[in-house]
């Protein structure tokens, strides 16, 4: 009696640990982090956003060393279609609109400028993606856009 309820025990506390792990890793999916620095480019360049996730929160850290006037990043999430144009709205808002022209609604979330030392991020519903859709995040900081290119995906 005292041992099959040791092993009962035994067996509920795995159980909890499990629960937990499982938690803790959907916490860590929902989020993600990209680093960028004086070039011209994400780390990682590719972000996948699971669908079980309510919201999502990127991350955005420059460890750079260029003047934020010469080299400064964000973050902007956008279906690939719309890339081109979004871009060039952007640049003609500037940067007190963050390259970012205001109320534009073909832009799905995007951070702050941020420059050298600096760290920003952005956190959106996840039902504003799709399944099927390719999506595209960019720099829209001067010139950076044509390269500065990462793809983001909805997982089911
Ligand atoms: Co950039």
């Amino acid at each position: 009696m005292r041992r099959r309820s040791a092993v009962r025990l035994a067996v509920f506390a795995a159980g909890i640990a499990l629960a937990a792990a499982a938690q803790a890793s959907q916490a860590q999916t929902c989020e993600a982090t990209l680093a960028t620095d004086d070039t011209i480019r994400f780390i990682p360049a590719h972000i996948d956003v699971p669908a079980s996730c309510t919201e999502f929160t990127v991350k955005l850290t420059h460890t750079g060393r260029l003047p934020k006037a010469a080299m400064a990043h964000n973050w902007v999430l956008i279906r690939k279609a719309d890339l081109v144009q979004v871009a060039r709205d952007g640049a003609f808002a500037g940067p007190d609109s963050d390259y970012v022209m205001p109320g534009d609604k073909r832009v799905i979330a995007y951070t702050s400028i941020t420059g050298r030392g600096e760290s920003t991020s952005v956190t959106f519903p996840v039902k504003a993606l799709a399944a099927g859709v390719e999506y595209l995040f960019f720099c829209s900081f001067t010139g950076h856009s044509p390269v500065m290119q990462g793809t983001l995906t909805l997982k089911p």
